[in-house]
Protein backbone atom coordinates (compact mmCIF):
# COMPACT_ATOMS: atom_id res chain seq x y z
CA UNK A 1 0.00 0.00 0.00
CA UNK A 2 1.17 3.43 -0.69
CA UNK A 3 2.11 5.30 2.63
CA UNK A 4 1.33 8.98 3.22
CA UNK A 5 3.81 9.18 6.33
CA UNK A 6 7.77 8.27 6.25
CA UNK A 7 8.40 4.87 7.98
CA UNK A 8 10.27 4.33 10.95
CA UNK A 9 13.90 2.73 9.92
CA UNK A 10 15.22 0.73 12.59
CA UNK A 11 12.96 -2.10 14.98
CA UNK A 12 13.20 -4.22 17.74
CA UNK A 13 17.01 -4.96 18.27
CA UNK A 14 17.92 -8.50 19.08
CA UNK A 15 17.91 -7.71 23.14
CA UNK A 16 14.31 -6.42 22.59
CA UNK A 17 13.50 -9.64 21.26
CA UNK A 18 15.16 -11.90 24.24
CA UNK A 19 12.56 -9.12 25.97
CA UNK A 20 9.74 -10.37 24.13
CA UNK A 21 10.56 -14.21 25.31
CA UNK A 22 10.56 -13.26 28.47
CA UNK A 23 7.44 -11.30 28.48
CA UNK A 24 5.71 -14.11 26.75
CA UNK A 25 6.94 -17.06 29.33
CA UNK A 26 6.00 -14.76 31.95
CA UNK A 27 2.44 -13.69 30.93
CA UNK A 28 1.41 -17.37 29.74
CA UNK A 29 2.38 -18.63 33.31
CA UNK A 30 -0.03 -15.75 35.05
CA UNK A 31 -3.14 -15.50 35.82
CA UNK A 32 -5.47 -12.50 34.59
CA UNK A 33 -5.64 -10.36 37.43
CA UNK A 34 -5.28 -6.91 35.37
CA UNK A 35 -8.82 -5.61 35.36
CA UNK A 36 -10.20 -4.08 32.55
CA UNK A 37 -10.36 -0.49 32.46
CA UNK A 38 -12.67 1.24 29.48
CA UNK A 39 -10.85 3.56 27.17
CA UNK A 40 -11.13 7.19 28.82
CA UNK A 41 -12.05 8.62 25.20
CA UNK A 42 -13.57 6.06 22.80
CA UNK A 43 -14.06 8.54 19.44
CA UNK A 44 -11.05 9.60 18.38
CA UNK A 45 -11.49 13.06 17.02
CA UNK A 46 -8.64 15.31 18.44
CA UNK A 47 -6.44 16.39 15.11
CA UNK A 48 -2.85 15.51 16.53
CA UNK A 49 -4.19 11.99 17.88
CA UNK A 50 -5.36 11.08 14.06
CA UNK A 51 -2.20 12.36 12.27
CA UNK A 52 -0.25 10.47 15.05
CA UNK A 53 -2.50 7.41 14.65
CA UNK A 54 -0.72 6.86 10.95
CA UNK A 55 2.42 6.79 12.22
CA UNK A 56 1.47 3.58 14.31
CA UNK A 57 -0.51 2.21 11.04
CA UNK A 58 2.86 2.29 10.07
CA UNK A 59 4.88 0.68 12.54
CA UNK A 60 3.96 -1.92 15.14
CA UNK A 61 0.02 -1.96 13.53
CA UNK A 62 1.02 -3.32 10.27
CA UNK A 63 1.48 -6.91 11.58
CA UNK A 64 -1.87 -6.95 13.42
CA UNK A 65 -3.46 -6.01 9.73
CA UNK A 66 -0.99 -8.18 7.52
CA UNK A 67 -2.14 -10.86 9.77
CA UNK A 68 -5.84 -10.20 9.63
CA UNK A 69 -6.03 -9.70 5.18
CA UNK A 70 -3.76 -13.01 5.33
CA UNK A 71 -6.19 -14.32 7.82
CA UNK A 72 -9.15 -13.45 5.66
CA UNK A 73 -7.52 -14.84 2.28
CA UNK A 74 -6.69 -17.71 3.27
CA UNK A 75 -10.33 -17.85 5.20
CA UNK A 76 -11.83 -17.56 1.43
CA UNK A 77 -13.07 -13.91 0.97
CA UNK A 78 -14.87 -13.69 -2.40
CA UNK A 79 -12.74 -11.58 -4.83
CA UNK A 80 -14.49 -8.50 -5.82
CA UNK A 81 -17.18 -9.13 -2.85
CA UNK A 82 -18.83 -6.12 -0.72
CA UNK A 83 -17.13 -5.42 2.69
CA UNK A 84 -17.86 -3.31 5.93
CA UNK A 85 -15.01 -1.80 8.23
CA UNK A 86 -16.66 -0.49 11.29
CA UNK A 87 -14.89 1.71 13.36
CA UNK A 88 -13.02 2.34 10.59
CA UNK A 89 -10.78 5.07 11.76
CA UNK A 90 -8.40 7.09 8.97
CA UNK A 91 -9.23 4.09 6.78
CA UNK A 92 -6.01 2.27 6.92
CA UNK A 93 -7.69 -1.81 7.26
CA UNK A 94 -10.18 -0.50 4.63
CA UNK A 95 -7.82 0.39 2.09
CA UNK A 96 -5.79 -2.72 2.45
CA UNK A 97 -9.36 -4.79 2.09
CA UNK A 98 -9.52 -2.90 -0.83
CA UNK A 99 -6.06 -3.47 -2.41
CA UNK A 100 -5.50 -6.50 -1.12
CA UNK A 101 -8.36 -8.19 -0.96
CA UNK A 102 -10.29 -6.73 -4.15
CA UNK A 103 -13.27 -5.83 -1.69
CA UNK A 104 -16.01 -2.87 -2.59
CA UNK A 105 -15.71 -1.17 0.83
CA UNK A 106 -17.71 1.02 3.21
CA UNK A 107 -15.98 2.60 6.40
CA UNK A 108 -17.78 3.67 9.33
CA UNK A 109 -17.02 5.97 12.10
CA UNK A 110 -18.07 8.38 14.58
CA UNK A 111 -14.63 10.83 14.12
CA UNK A 112 -14.79 13.05 11.36
CA UNK A 113 -11.07 14.11 11.39
CA UNK A 114 -10.09 10.06 11.14
CA UNK A 115 -12.96 10.14 7.64
CA UNK A 116 -11.40 12.89 6.16
CA UNK A 117 -7.90 11.33 6.77
CA UNK A 118 -9.56 8.28 5.26
CA UNK A 119 -11.04 9.85 2.00
CA UNK A 120 -8.09 11.95 1.33
CA UNK A 121 -5.85 8.96 1.37
CA UNK A 122 -8.10 6.69 -0.75
CA UNK A 123 -7.86 9.47 -3.83
CA UNK A 124 -4.21 9.65 -2.78
CA UNK A 125 -3.92 6.16 -3.92
CA UNK A 126 -7.10 6.30 -6.62
CA UNK A 127 -8.86 3.77 -4.64
CA UNK A 128 -12.21 6.16 -3.87
CA UNK A 129 -14.27 4.35 -6.26
CA UNK A 130 -13.60 1.24 -4.51
CA UNK A 131 -13.84 3.00 -0.71
CA UNK A 132 -16.65 5.12 0.94
CA UNK A 133 -16.73 6.64 4.63
CA UNK A 134 -19.51 6.81 5.94
CA UNK A 135 -20.19 8.89 9.56
CA UNK A 136 -21.86 6.78 12.06
CA UNK A 137 -22.09 5.05 14.93
CA UNK A 138 -20.75 1.42 14.81
CA UNK A 139 -22.65 0.17 17.45
CA UNK A 140 -26.20 2.05 16.30
CA UNK A 141 -25.93 0.39 12.00
CA UNK A 142 -29.46 1.05 11.59
CA UNK A 143 -29.70 4.76 12.28
CA UNK A 144 -26.98 4.88 9.37
CA UNK A 145 -28.53 6.63 6.31
CA UNK A 146 -27.47 4.68 3.32
CA UNK A 147 -26.05 1.90 4.34
CA UNK A 148 -26.35 -1.27 2.53
CA UNK A 149 -27.85 -4.00 4.36
CA UNK A 150 -26.00 -6.97 3.95
CA UNK A 151 -22.14 -7.39 3.25
CA UNK A 152 -19.83 -10.58 2.25
CA UNK A 153 -17.61 -9.62 4.50
CA UNK A 154 -18.17 -7.34 8.10
CA UNK A 155 -15.18 -6.36 10.21
CA UNK A 156 -13.58 -4.42 12.40
CA UNK A 157 -9.99 -4.07 13.62
CA UNK A 158 -8.81 -2.52 16.58
CA UNK A 159 -11.79 -0.77 17.88
CA UNK A 160 -13.29 -3.66 20.20
CA UNK A 161 -11.78 -2.23 22.86
CA UNK A 162 -13.04 1.46 22.52
CA UNK A 163 -16.65 -0.31 23.12
CA UNK A 164 -17.58 -0.05 27.04
CA UNK A 165 -18.88 -3.16 27.88
CA UNK A 166 -18.97 -6.70 26.90
CA UNK A 167 -23.17 -6.12 26.56
CA UNK A 168 -21.83 -3.95 23.96
CA UNK A 169 -19.55 -5.95 22.30
CA UNK A 170 -21.81 -8.88 21.97
CA UNK A 171 -24.40 -6.59 20.33
CA UNK A 172 -22.18 -5.31 17.79
CA UNK A 173 -21.04 -8.77 16.62
CA UNK A 174 -24.73 -9.83 16.26
CA UNK A 175 -25.24 -6.95 14.23
CA UNK A 176 -22.18 -7.39 11.99
CA UNK A 177 -23.42 -11.53 11.71
CA UNK A 178 -27.02 -10.19 10.71
CA UNK A 179 -25.15 -7.45 8.29
CA UNK A 180 -23.43 -10.45 6.95
CA UNK A 181 -24.69 -12.43 3.79
CA UNK A 182 -24.94 -16.16 5.06
CA UNK A 183 -21.73 -17.30 3.21
CA UNK A 184 -19.64 -14.30 3.81
CA UNK A 185 -17.27 -13.64 6.62
CA UNK A 186 -17.15 -11.63 9.71
CA UNK A 187 -13.93 -10.85 11.20
CA UNK A 188 -13.14 -8.77 14.23
CA UNK A 189 -9.46 -8.09 15.27
CA UNK A 190 -8.22 -6.47 18.25
CA UNK A 191 -5.38 -6.16 21.00
CA UNK A 192 -4.92 -8.62 24.06
CA UNK A 193 -5.16 -7.54 27.44
CA UNK A 194 -1.91 -8.85 29.64
CA UNK A 195 -2.76 -10.52 32.83
CA UNK A 196 -1.33 -8.06 34.94
CA UNK A 197 -0.30 -4.46 35.34
CA UNK A 198 3.96 -5.12 35.77
CA UNK A 199 3.31 -6.95 32.00
CA UNK A 200 1.63 -4.33 30.67
CA UNK A 201 3.75 -1.61 31.44
CA UNK A 202 6.69 -3.93 30.31
CA UNK A 203 5.20 -4.43 27.29
CA UNK A 204 4.64 -0.66 26.89
CA UNK A 205 8.42 -0.12 27.64
CA UNK A 206 9.54 -2.71 24.41
CA UNK A 207 6.85 -0.97 22.05
CA UNK A 208 6.52 2.38 23.04
CA UNK A 209 10.36 3.81 22.74
CA UNK A 210 9.73 3.84 18.80
CA UNK A 211 6.51 6.35 19.30
CA UNK A 212 8.32 8.61 21.66
CA UNK A 213 11.60 8.80 19.34
CA UNK A 214 9.42 10.03 16.48
CA UNK A 215 8.05 12.35 18.81
CA UNK A 216 4.87 10.91 18.59
CA UNK A 217 4.11 11.05 22.30
CA UNK A 218 0.23 10.71 22.18
CA UNK A 219 0.63 7.50 20.97
CA UNK A 220 1.83 6.28 24.31
CA UNK A 221 -0.64 7.28 26.31
CA UNK A 222 -3.14 6.06 23.28
CA UNK A 223 -1.23 2.39 23.30
CA UNK A 224 -1.40 2.45 27.21
CA UNK A 225 -4.85 3.56 27.37
CA UNK A 226 -5.54 0.48 24.36
CA UNK A 227 -3.68 -2.07 26.39
CA UNK A 228 -5.69 -1.45 29.08
CA UNK A 229 -9.14 -1.12 27.63
CA UNK A 230 -8.41 -4.48 25.39
CA UNK A 231 -10.17 -7.83 26.12
CA UNK A 232 -9.06 -10.81 27.54
CA UNK A 233 -9.37 -13.62 24.95
CA UNK A 234 -11.87 -15.45 27.75
CA UNK A 235 -13.93 -12.77 27.78
CA UNK A 236 -13.63 -11.92 23.70
CA UNK A 237 -15.16 -15.46 23.65
CA UNK A 238 -17.36 -15.33 26.04
CA UNK A 239 -19.02 -11.94 24.54
CA UNK A 240 -19.94 -14.35 21.51
CA UNK A 241 -23.74 -13.83 20.80
CA UNK A 242 -25.23 -17.03 19.36
CA UNK A 243 -24.53 -17.06 15.82
CA UNK A 244 -27.08 -19.54 13.92
CA UNK A 245 -25.31 -20.32 10.67
CA UNK A 246 -22.22 -19.46 11.34
CA UNK A 247 -19.51 -20.78 13.36
CA UNK A 248 -16.35 -18.60 15.09
CA UNK A 249 -12.81 -18.99 15.34
CA UNK A 250 -11.02 -17.44 17.63
CA UNK A 251 -6.90 -17.18 16.91
CA UNK A 252 -4.68 -15.33 19.77
CA UNK A 253 -1.06 -14.99 19.45
CA UNK A 254 0.52 -16.96 21.89
CA UNK A 255 2.69 -15.90 24.62
CA UNK A 256 3.45 -12.18 24.35
CA UNK A 257 -0.71 -10.64 24.04
CA UNK A 258 -0.41 -9.16 21.26
CA UNK A 259 -3.59 -9.80 18.83
CA UNK A 260 -6.61 -11.59 18.78
CA UNK A 261 -8.97 -12.64 16.18
CA UNK A 262 -12.51 -13.76 16.12
CA UNK A 263 -13.71 -15.21 12.81
CA UNK A 264 -16.77 -16.39 11.63
CA UNK A 265 -17.53 -18.39 8.83
CA UNK A 266 -20.79 -20.38 7.27
CA UNK A 267 -21.37 -23.36 9.27
CA UNK A 268 -21.52 -25.83 6.58
CA UNK A 269 -17.41 -25.72 6.13
CA UNK A 270 -15.04 -27.87 8.62
CA UNK A 271 -11.97 -25.67 8.47
CA UNK A 272 -11.39 -21.72 8.84
CA UNK A 273 -8.86 -21.66 6.56
CA UNK A 274 -9.65 -23.01 2.93
CA UNK A 275 -6.94 -21.30 1.06
CA UNK A 276 -3.02 -20.84 1.63
CA UNK A 277 -0.66 -18.04 0.42
CA UNK A 278 -0.93 -14.23 0.66
CA UNK A 279 -2.70 -12.03 -1.01
CA UNK A 280 0.45 -9.69 -1.99
CA UNK A 281 3.80 -10.02 -3.72
CA UNK A 282 6.77 -9.11 -2.30
CA UNK A 283 6.53 -5.47 -4.16
CA UNK A 284 3.43 -4.33 -2.56
CA UNK A 285 4.18 -6.14 1.21
CA UNK A 286 2.33 -4.35 3.80
CA UNK A 287 4.55 -4.64 6.22
CA UNK A 288 7.53 -2.59 6.33
CA UNK A 289 10.73 -4.27 5.32
CA UNK A 290 12.38 -3.14 8.92
CA UNK A 291 9.59 -5.07 10.65
CA UNK A 292 9.42 -7.92 8.50
CA UNK A 293 11.46 -10.17 10.81
CA UNK A 294 8.66 -9.47 13.72
CA UNK A 295 5.77 -10.28 11.21
CA UNK A 296 7.29 -13.70 9.94
CA UNK A 297 7.47 -14.97 13.93
CA UNK A 298 3.85 -13.40 14.68
CA UNK A 299 2.38 -14.97 11.54
CA UNK A 300 4.25 -18.33 12.26
CA UNK A 301 3.52 -18.20 15.77
CA UNK A 302 -0.68 -17.34 15.40
CA UNK A 303 -2.31 -18.36 12.11
CA UNK A 304 -1.51 -22.24 12.79
CA UNK A 305 -3.92 -21.24 16.75
CA UNK A 306 -6.88 -21.35 15.66
CA UNK A 307 -9.82 -22.75 18.53
CA UNK A 308 -12.90 -23.21 17.37
CA UNK A 309 -15.64 -21.48 19.72
CA UNK A 310 -19.20 -21.95 18.61
C1 LIG B 1 -7.94 2.55 17.45
S1 LIG B 1 -8.97 3.18 16.19
C2 LIG B 1 -9.03 1.85 15.01
C3 LIG B 1 -9.30 2.34 13.63
C4 LIG B 1 -9.25 1.31 12.52
N1 LIG B 1 -10.26 0.30 12.67
C5 LIG B 1 -7.89 0.68 12.41
O1 LIG B 1 -7.75 -0.53 12.62
O2 LIG B 1 -6.94 1.40 12.10
C6 LIG B 1 -10.55 3.08 16.92
C7 LIG B 1 -11.59 3.84 16.13
O3 LIG B 1 -12.89 3.52 16.63
C8 LIG B 1 -13.69 4.67 16.50
N2 LIG B 1 -14.89 4.46 17.31
C9 LIG B 1 -14.96 4.27 18.65
N3 LIG B 1 -16.22 4.01 19.02
C10 LIG B 1 -16.95 4.04 17.88
C11 LIG B 1 -18.33 3.83 17.59
N4 LIG B 1 -19.22 3.55 18.56
N5 LIG B 1 -18.75 3.91 16.31
C12 LIG B 1 -17.87 4.20 15.31
N6 LIG B 1 -16.57 4.41 15.52
C13 LIG B 1 -16.12 4.33 16.79
C14 LIG B 1 -12.77 5.79 16.91
O4 LIG B 1 -13.21 7.05 16.49
C15 LIG B 1 -11.47 5.36 16.21
O5 LIG B 1 -11.38 5.90 14.93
Amino acid sequence: MTSSQPVAQSFVPRAQGVGFLLLGIQNALSKQILMRVPEPQSVMADPSQVADYQFACETWMSLYYALTWEALYCAGVAPHGTALDLACGSGWFSRGLAHYLGQQVVGVDLAEPMLTVARKAARDVSCEHQLQFLAGDATKLAHIPGLPQTFDLTCMTLAAHHLDSMANLSATVQAMHARTAPDGIVCIMDLVRPRTQALTERFLALTTPDYARAGKTSLVDDTRHSMYAAWSPEEFAAALPKTPGRRFWQIVSPGVPLVQLLVGVPETRTKLFVRTGMPWTDALHPVPRAFRRQWRMLRWATLGRQRLLC
